[in-house]
């Protein structure tokens, strides 16, 4: 499993209902490294998405407590055990963690890597929702992209490993 994200200095990433930043080229790089893979995000993560719905060209699996919710498109698991059962009966051994912060934190134990977008920039909106600071956890940085520019903003791609 592999987490991707974008993140502020703070490692902010959201203020609950959506992102802090808008980065083209960062969600040109999300549809590149996703396509074609399964991504595993919470069900506050769905709701934020353009019309609630899940991502074209990928598997999708939702995360909530709630026995009743159907999402058209995705299998829905409601404990961290039922996803890891999934995923085993699907095979699946390189799915993304898309978000959110509750999910990027329960799930960060079992990802063998992370993708950050870092943004250099504060975010303009305040953040209420972290990933969790990979230096605290004691992880690596492994890889880092040349700085990228746009719309004011500079950012790199960066792999991280525990
Ligand atoms: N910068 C980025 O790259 C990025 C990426 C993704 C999201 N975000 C941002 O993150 C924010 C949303 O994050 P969030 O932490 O508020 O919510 P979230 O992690 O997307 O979803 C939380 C929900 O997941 C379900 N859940 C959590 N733990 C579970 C478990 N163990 N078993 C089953 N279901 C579980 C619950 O759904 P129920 O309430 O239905 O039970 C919970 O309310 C938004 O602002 C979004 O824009 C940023």
């Amino acid at each position: 499993m592999r987490a991707i994200v974008a993140a502020a200095p703070d490692w902010g990433i959201g203020d609950g209902k959506g992102m802090l930043y808008s980065i083209p080229g960062d969600l040109k790089y999300f549809r590149e490294q996703t396509k074609g893979h399964t991504v595993i995000m919470g069900r506050k993560t769905l709701e934020s998405l353009p019309g609630g719905r899940v991502l074209p060209k990928r598997r999708n699996i939702i995360l909530s407590r709630d026995r009743k919710l159907k999402v058209p498109g995705a299998y829905v698991c409601h404990s961290v055990g039922e996803l890891l059962s999934l995923l085993e009966a699907l095979d699946e051994k390189d799915a993304f963690v898309i978000g959110g912060g509750e999910i990027y934190q329960k799930l960060l134990p079992y990802c063998e890597s992370a993708l950050v977008t870092q943004v250099e920039q504060a975010p303009p909106i305040q953040p209420s929702v972290f990933f969790p600071d990979l230096e605290e956890a004691g992880w690596h940085l492994t890889k880092k992209s040349a700085p990228q520019e746009e719309n004011g903003l500079t950012y790199t791609f960066t792999e991280w490993k525990p």
